[in-house]
């Protein structure tokens, strides 16, 4: 599988020098960079928002692909959108309008994302499936990096690639991805894989290729 698309997360690396991370997987050969944006509310964790999205959007042009979780992603859509954030991902979870929200981030000329938590039925998505161009399967319990993969996602992957039904739409897991998960999800129907723990380790460059390149191996022949 040639094109799967390896979205680092940089909820793993050093936020101390986050621009010059960011940098560093630009030139290891990422394809997307994957913001998490946590509110301290949907998740227990908080991390950043808009103004640090804007102040690193500079360190490269590659996709910058923010996830939100946060409780109210209505209000700040327009803002995600100017500091930079070519993809805008919502929880399913939080939005009583998840139609209405989808449409405006395609309104804001984003692509629209919607995530669903591992204990999320796909089942939301049936009648959104013409206003979704990214469907984020979390594959941990979102909050933290470093998670072990929950492995029934993969059953629920395949269902939302069968009821996508040739839609060219994103299927992006995230949570535990390392060259032994990646294949199980890929050959389920995921063509975007995000990795944090499993990127940013070995703090350079060289290692951070190595790395992605290895999650690249572990599903080319599938
Ligand atoms: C979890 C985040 C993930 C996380 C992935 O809430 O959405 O993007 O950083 O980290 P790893 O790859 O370490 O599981
Ligand atoms: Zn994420």
């Amino acid at each position: 599988m040639a094109d799967v698309k390896i979205a680092p997360s940089v909820l793993a690396s050093d936020f101390g020098k986050l621009a010059e991370e960011i940098r560093a997987v630009d030139q290891a050969g990422c394809d997307w960079i994957h913001l998490d944006v946590m509110d301290g509310h949907f998740v227990p964790n908080l991390t950043f928002g808009p103004p640090i999205i804007q102040a690193v959007r500079g360190a490269s042009e590659k996709i910058f692909d923010a996830h939100l979780m946060v409780s109210n992603p209505d209000r700040l859509l327009e803002t995600y959108q100017k500091a930079g954030a070519d993809i805008i991902t919502v929880h399913a979870e939080v939005c009583d309008h998840l139609d209405r929200t989808l449409s405006q981030i395609r309104e804001l000329g984003c692509r629209a994302g919607v995530s669903l938590n591992p204990h999320t039925s796909e089942d939301c998505l049936r009648y959104v499936l013409d206003r979704v161009d990214l469907v984020l399967v979390m594959s941990v319990n979102p909050g933290f990096g470093g998670q072990s993969f929950i492995p029934t996602v993969v059953e629920k992957i395949a269902r939302i690639r069968e009821m996508l039904d040739g839609r060219d739409v994103d299927i992006e897991v995230d949570g535990g991805i390392t060259p032994e998960t990646a294949p199980a999800v890929v050959a389920a129907g995921a063509t975007a894989l995000v990795a944090g723990s499993a990127v940013f380790k070995g703090g350079s460059v060289d290692s951070y290729r190595q790395n992605i390149q290895a999650i690249r191996d572990s599903v080319k022949d599938l």
